[in-house]
């Protein structure tokens, strides 16, 4: 098989994605980082020198990791950090995936400074000419964007000093970016700061043809409504699902998700150059405001000349684009079908549930009170040199109240049942799980439980399977995971200020083959840290 070798060099940069100048955090100086590409059976290798102040890790999102759960880079659950000034190398192989995938920091939020890049990994022995159902094809990433850092953001959300109350709410959002670029309205920024004009990214492509736009939020706060005026969105996959194609003029994606849409360049009429709008309403609940962030899809004639200059003058989707559309949290994907139809294995184990909710928890140092997220009501203490995944193998137990943990002892041939309760009234969350899609057998409003859920419908004809689902205000979902996949997968919300905040558990998935696993030795070095040390997460 083919090895493909990267370096990634994590550092610091001054940058201003949406004209507001801070701090940020990037891998060989980009951002959004490098874009990882492949075929399906290919071998990956990274390697990743640590050139940041403080600890880090990247995760390979939606990647299997199937037998090299030491790769998955999650810190205190599959390895310990690299260390300031450190070098790591993860290796792995695409063996089953196919699809858009991205990867990203795992450390506290910090990809939402900037550690995130995306991950295309095209069918096996595809040469990526084109000779598909479109002409071409580009990673957008549509993301939500902040003035400050992560470090100090969730540090605010937690602050209880002088009488400030964090609640556990983040700030909002300052722009969107699309393709690492938005607009910040300059007269809302801080008085004294460096705030400038941007150029928005600007998407070309010849008149005629189709282009396959593969969306991509690594955000850290919300949905994203996604748009190009006057053209038709042609969803042909979800996550790394291809799905029955789906016409849309406007489609939503949480944090961690992605989809593939095929936008067709024959809208030539009066205009040549459209807007495309991203769309964020910013804790519509709370009161909040909207924030868009602008690209342009320019069309070029055959040569490849563009047909205009200047900047569009197209207006939205006739009801789009608005208030009312960014509030409603409609979820334009809750009901798609797979193309490939993968039949969910059957269960042969009992159905465990994950319930999650914001509230208040205890400190473990201080005993100070303080809210926060929880799984299970268990809010994740992150003890990062210390990983789950090193419990599992030398069969020591996980301690539960540091993390909720539902462990599936089966026999490889079944599935783990997972209710998921999204216990928060007028929050939706992204539910990402690692190490492998799952299938959404059912859906609903208000509380589920073991008993109740074996009485209800389910779906287990052509259920819809990805990695990271939206579920909305008091609702639940009952997911399916093939137990093909052994290891210690964390589930977790992908806002990053609630990620960061401690709503991360974890599934267990075979450990008596865990334990087979043999810990590769670099691994073993980075855990040198003190074991008692508490990350981010909590
Ligand atoms: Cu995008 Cu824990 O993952």
């Amino acid at each position: 098989p083919v090895t493909r070798k990267y370096e990634f060099t994590l550092g610091t940069s001054a940058g201003s994605p949406d004209g507001f100048e801070r701090l940020m955090y990037t891998i060989n100086n980009q951002f959004p980082g490098p874009t990882i590409e492949a075929n399906q059976g290919d071998i990956i290798e990274v390697t990743v020198h640590n050139n940041l102040d403080h600890p880090q890790a990247i995760h390979w999102h939606g990647i299997r990791q199937r037998g090299t759960n030491h790769m998955d880079g999650v810190p205190g659950i599959s390895q310990c950090p690299i260390a300031p000034g450190a070098t790591f190398v993860y290796r792995f192989t695409l063996e089953s995936e196919m699809g858009t995938y991205w990867y990203h920091s795992h450390y506290g939020n910090t990809m939402a400074d900037g550690l995130v890049g995306a991950f295309i990994v095209h069918a096996k022995n595809d040469p990526w000419v084109k000779k598909r159902d479109y002409d071409d094809e580009r990673v957008m990433f549509l993301s939500d964007w902040n003035d400050y850092l992560s470090e100090f953001i969730v540090h605010r959300m937690h602050d209880y000093s002088e009488g400030y109350k964090g609640q556990g709410i983040p700030t909002q959002p300052d722009a969107i970016l699309i393709n690492g670029v938005g607009q910040r309205d300059c007269a809302t920024a801080q008085p004294d700061a460096t705030c400038l004009t941007t150029k928005p990214y600007e998407l070309q492509g010849q008149i005629g043809s189709r282009i396959r736009l593969r969306l991509i939020n690594p955000g850290a706060h919300g949905m994203v409504r996604f748009s190009i005026d006057q053209h038709v969105l042609q969803v042909i996959e979800v996550d790394d699902t291809p799905i029955e194609p789906l016409y849309l003029k406007e489609l939503a994606l949480d944090p961690g998700q992605r989809a593939s849409v095929v936008i067709h360049l024959n809208r030539g009429g009066q205009f040549s150059s459209f807007w495309i709008r991203g769309g964020l309403a910013a804790k519509c609940v709370f009161g909040g405001h909207f924030i868009t962030g602008f690209a342009v899809l320019r069309y070029t004639d055959f040569k490849g000349d563009p047909w205009s200059i200047g900047s569009p003058v197209t207006a939205p989707w006739p009801g789009l684009g608005d208030g009312e559309t960014l509030c409603q949290d409609i979820d334009e994907l809750w009901d798609v079908k797979p193309k490939i139809v993968e039949k969910p294995p059957p269960t042969a184990f009992s159905v465990q549930q994950m319930g999650t909710s914001f509230g208040q928890f205890v400190d473990r140092e201080s005993h100070e009170p303080f809210i926060g997220f929880g799984m299970n009501s268990v809010n994740f203490v992150n003890m990062i040199n210390d990983p789950a995944l090193a419990h599992v193998e030398d069969g020591i137990p996980i301690n539960g109240s540091n993390v909720a943990t539902l462990v599936y002892e089966t026999d490889g041939v079944g599935g783990a049942d997972v209710i998921i309760n999204q216990l928060d009234v007028g929050l939706t969350h992204p539910f990402h799980i690692h190490g492998r899609p799952f299938h959404i057998l059912a859906r609903g409003s208000g509380e589920m439980t073991p008993e109740k859920v074996k009485d209800i419908q389910v779906n287990l004809v052509n259920p819809l399977y990805r990695d990271t689902l939206t579920i909305g205000s008091r609702a639940w979902a009952l997911v399916r995971i093939p137990t093909d996949n052994p290891g210690v997968w964390p589930i977790h919300c992908h806002i990053g200020w609630h990620l960061s905040s401690g709503k991360l558990g974890l599934i267990v998935i075979r450990p008596d083959v865990v334990r087979s696993f043999q810990k590769p030795q670099e691994w073993q070095a980075l855990c040198t840290g003190d074991k008692n040390e508490i990350g981010p997460g909590r």
